[in-house]
């Protein structure tokens, strides 16, 4: 059968929505502009780009993707709220193809504890929000919030009610990550039967990962009839996530014998998509994810090393180049100039302003001076690094420890602080501690430390460290990530990088705070 003959998957992508809600996730609109560039190009059916009444940032951000894609749909989020779908309008007019996304729960105890309505009063709101997105837009999603805890009878009821309302594609979210493959199955194949205008939409399923069973009870729903899968890059999202969108596009590809369906990503894409991803929101990929983490395609065992040597497909059930893994390769050494330089960042898929290039060029430069070999790795750490550094207020100049058995350990540090070189010494409990005092000597500040992680970018002693640190202030959580080959240095990075995220974060919510109250 051909791919055009096959039952085709819509792929929409929630990583700018579902996905940077997750607590320490968000982005700037730069980092979102970066991101569904890459979605847009790689083949993503439905990019959903933001919840545009959620602030004046999110706003922005969906009118700015929604004029820029080329390609794919552009969805905003809104609750049943009239104010929310007229926003969510106003942002994805833009776009040559636009969509409204609306949502209310269904379940019972949602509709008890959370929304305090009875079952007719919810199905009337159904009826005015779904008709108010129709009249605006002739792309019209509606999502029952909590579909996997709602009976199938009032489930039937609502989802009639919103595609005669003009829904034109009906999602049916497993919120709470509660659901079990077959079930979930059954929920669409019973809704599709019973639901008298079934026909005219498309069913689409929404699964979040708290059981782990995002992506089987995804397949499982599109086995069930649904043909939209919402998921996201490295599988971000609130809790344990959403179903991975690099997981069940590899799945469908790969499986196709048992899983018959057609989908327009292009998986090669992939591995760039997972490390920008994880760049922008400072979210490390565990080494053992499937499709994207660092060992997808490591056979380590000597029997299975025999067998890749003999035939690759003993132990190999996808190559690595399908979804853009390349080989490790040493790159240049300090005598490379900046033309090599920039042929190496185009191969990598980085596209760098003026400005950053040249930083990270100067960076490239220092670091081929310390670094015996520098690898594909290592540039993309370094230029990861420098892409999440850009427009900060604060940043890391010059940072001298004094670590060792004596203690206490002391860090001298320098920092640019919105233009301003400041130094302080602060001693510590070890010299991380140390340098972190010194932080806190420079910019006083309340956040509490959550997360403090390294690992080596390649091998070797000589090797960069990256580290992930995350903070948390009075409830907002930022993640901020370093790399160097001196672990102090990119350990300062990280935690400056966090506490610049926390600074943009308040600000944005001031302003929105200030446009609500004028
Ligand atoms: O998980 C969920 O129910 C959602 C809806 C807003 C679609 O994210
Ligand atoms: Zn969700």
């Amino acid at each position: 059968m051909s791919a055009a003959a096959k039952d085709q998957v819509v792929i929409f992508d929630t990583t700018l929505r579902d996905g940077e809600q997750s607590p320490g996730a968000s982005m700037t609109l730069e980092e979102k502009l970066q991101v569904a560039e890459l979605l847009d190009t790689m083949g993503v059916d439905v990019i959903e780009a933001g919840f545009p009444i959620a602030s004046i940032g999110d706003f922005e951000a969906v009118c700015e993707i929604a004029k820029r894609s080329k390609n794919s749909v552009i969805a905003g989020l809104s609750r049943a709220i009239p104010a929310d779908i007229d926003r969510a309008g106003e942002a994805v007019k833009f776009a040559e193809r636009g969509r409204i996304h609306t949502f209310v729960s269904t379940s019972p105890i949602h509709l008890q504890y959370q929304m305090k309505k009875n079952e007719e009063e919810v199905l009337e709101i159904i009826r005015q929000t779904v008709s108010r997105a129709r009249n605006l837009i002739d792309d019209v999603e509606w999502s029952a919030m909590d579909a996997t805890r709602t009976s199938i009878e009032y489930l039937s009821r609502c989802v009639e009610a919103a595609i005669d309302a003009g829904a034109t594609t009906i999602n049916l979210p497993d919120t709470v990550g509660y659901a079990v493959p077959h079930e979930y199955q059954m929920m669409f194949e019973q809704i599709i039967k019973n639901v008298p205008n079934s026909d005219k939409a498309i069913f689409s399923v929404h699964c979040h990962n708290d059981l782990g069973l995002a992506v089987a009870n995804s397949l499982a729903g599109v086995a069930g009839g649904a043909r939209q899968i919402e998921c996201t890059i490295n599988g971000l999202g609130e809790r344990a996530g959403n179903a991975a969108l690099e997981e069940v596009v590899m799945a469908i590809r790969t499986r196709n014998d048992v899983l018959p369906y057609g989908c327009s990503v292009d998986p090669k894409y992939m591995t760039r998509a997972s490390k920008l991803v994880s760049a922008v929101t400072s979210f490390p990929v565990q080494f053992n994810k499937a499709i994207v983490g660092k060992n997808a395609f490591a056979h380590e065992s000597g029997i299975h090393q025999d067998g890749m040597l003999k035939h690759a497909e003993t132990y190999e059930i996808m190559r690595p180049e399908d979804v853009g893994v390349r080989a490790t390769s040493l790159v240049m050494g300090k005598h490379s100039g900046r033309a090599a330089f920039k042929d190496k960042l185009t191969e990598l898929g980085y596209d760098l302003g003026d400005n950053a290039f040249q930083e990270a060029f100067r960076r490239f430069k220092d670091l081929a001076d310390r670094k015996k070999n520098v690898y594909d790795e290592d540039i993309e750490a370094l230029v990861e690094d420098e892409i999440s550094v850009q427009g900060e207020s604060v940043k890391v100049l010059s940072l001298t420890v004094i670590a060792g058995t004596g203690g206490p350990q002391k860090a001298i540090l320098t920092m640019d602080v919105d233009g301003r070189h400041r130094t302080r010494e602060a001693n510590g409990d070890g010299p991380v501690d140390a340098t972190f005092n010194a932080i806190k000597a420079i910019i006083p500040h309340e956040a509490t430390l959550q997360l403090y992680q390294v690992h080596a970018v390649t091998e070797g002693t000589d090797a960069q460290a990256e580290v992930t640190v995350r903070l948390e202030d009075g409830g907002k959580i930022a993640t901020g990530k370093g790399a160097d080959t001196d672990t102090l240095v990119a350990s300062a990075r990280a935690y400056v990088s966090a506490l610049n995220k926390l600074k943009v974060r308040r600000q944005r919510e001031i302003n929105v705070e200030d446009a609500i109250a004028s």
